[in-house]
């Protein structure tokens, strides 16, 4: 699996110091809320980001997952968002909801789940993504809180999948061209 690699853009020790980082950013800046926090981890991708992130907030918290479908075919966003998997909550209205998704690329998957978590009576909706890759926005969406951002490169690792693969790597690195070429097919 290594060897599709091109280079390591994120090594697990870079990735432990930025979730420190954005753990202790988020620990401060709720810690006087008098909502409880949520975290929606957005599937699949964000599954090991929202693990470490979590790990690291020192409030009481909640977990929840969404699930959307943005990419039709090819390493570019379709641009249609479907929501697969909703939010069930009542008490939209009382809580801190903060959105957890591992990179941003248009920027229309979590500009749309926004939109539409609002749209059903949410009060606080901030975004939390791990990485983004600002060259490739579309729509004008800037994340709350960010990791890093990154040139435009498709990566892969710590959550982030090429053809479903890959998601398992412990670091986040940049697939060799040869692996997905021209034309290929992403999830
Ligand atoms: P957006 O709606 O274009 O911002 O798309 C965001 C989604 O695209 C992310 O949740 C990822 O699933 C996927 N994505 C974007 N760039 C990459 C990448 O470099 N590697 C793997 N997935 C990516
Ligand atoms: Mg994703």
């Amino acid at each position: 699996m290594k060897d599709k690699i091109k280079y390591v853009l994120l090594s697990e020790e870079e990735i432990d110091s930025i979730t420190d980082f954005l753990a202790e950013k988020i620990t401060d800046d709720y810690k006087n809320s008098d909502k409880k926090l949520v975290l929606v981890c957005l599937l699949k991708g964000s599954i090991v980001f929202t693990g470490e992130l979590m790990k690291k907030i020192s409030l009481p918290l909640e977990v929840e997952a969404m699930k959307v479908s943005s990419y039709g075919a090819g390493t570019v966003s379709s641009g249609a968002v479907s929501i697969q998997l909703d939010l069930m909550r009542d008490d939209l209205d009382k809580i801190d909801l903060l959105i957890v998704e591992d990179i941003v690329d248009s920027g229309i998957t979590l500009s749309k789940i926004c939109e539409h978590l609002k749209g059903k009576g949410a009060k606080s909706v901030k975004t939390c993504a791990l990485l983004d890759k600002p060259d490739r926005r579309v729509v004008d969406f800037e994340p709350d809180y960010r990791g890093k951002i990154i040139p435009d490169e498709f990566v892969v690792g710590f959550g982030l999948d090429y053809n479903e693969e890959y998601r398992n790597l412990p670091f986040i690195g940049v697939l060799k061209p040869e692996v997905y070429g021209e034309g290929a097919v992403n999830s």
